[in-house]
C-alpha cells in the first residue's frame, strides 16, 4: 500500500476526485493549505488574479491506495490536475505499512 500527498490547484480538487472515484478509490482527505515551489520571486495565478508565490492557496490530498492502484492513481491525478500553467502541484508517495477500517476491524487491502 501506498500514501499518495498531491498538494494541487483548489480548482481541481472536483476532477480529481471524480477521476479517482472512476477507478474505484473511494477515500481521501482534503486539507486546505498554502505552499510554494520554484517560482521563488515571480507570480501565479489564483482565480484569475496574481498572487506572489509567497504563499499561495493549495489542497493537500492525501490518498491511501493498494500498490497495484498506485500507477494509475498518479497517472489519473495527473492528468486530472494539469492545467499546463506554473503551480499544477506536486505528489509525494510513501510507503504505506497498515491500514484499519474502524468500524469493521478489516486490516490493509481489505481495509482500503
Ligand atoms: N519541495 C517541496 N516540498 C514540499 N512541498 C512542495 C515542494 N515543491 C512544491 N511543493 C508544494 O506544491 C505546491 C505546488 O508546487 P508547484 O506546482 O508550484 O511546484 P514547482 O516545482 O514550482 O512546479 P511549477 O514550475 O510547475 O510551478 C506548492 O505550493 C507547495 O505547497
Ligand atoms: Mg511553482
Amino acid at each position: 500500500m501506498h500514501m499518495i500527498e498531491c498538494v494541487i490547484k483548489p480548482h481541481a480538487v472536483g476532477l480529481v476526485k471524480s477521476k479517482l472515484a472512476e477507478m474505484g478509490i473511494l477515500g481521501c482527505t482534503a486539507l486546505e493549505c498554502k505552499g510554494f515551489g520554484r517560482q521563488k520571486g515571480h507570480t501565479e495565478r489564483y482565480r484569475g488574479a496574481r498572487m506572489d508565490v509567497g504563499f499561495v492557496p493549495k489542497v493537500l490530498l492525501k490518498v491511501a491506495v493498494k500498490s497495484d492502484d498506485l500507477t494509475k492513481a498518479i497517472d489519473a491525478i495527473t492528468s486530472a490536475a494539469r492545467t499546463g500553467q506554473v503551480g499544477d502541484g506536486k505528489m509525494f508517495v510513501y510507503p504505506l505499512a497498515n491500514v484499519v477500517r474502524i468500524r469493521t476491524g478489516e486490516k490493509d487491502n481489505d481495509a482500503l
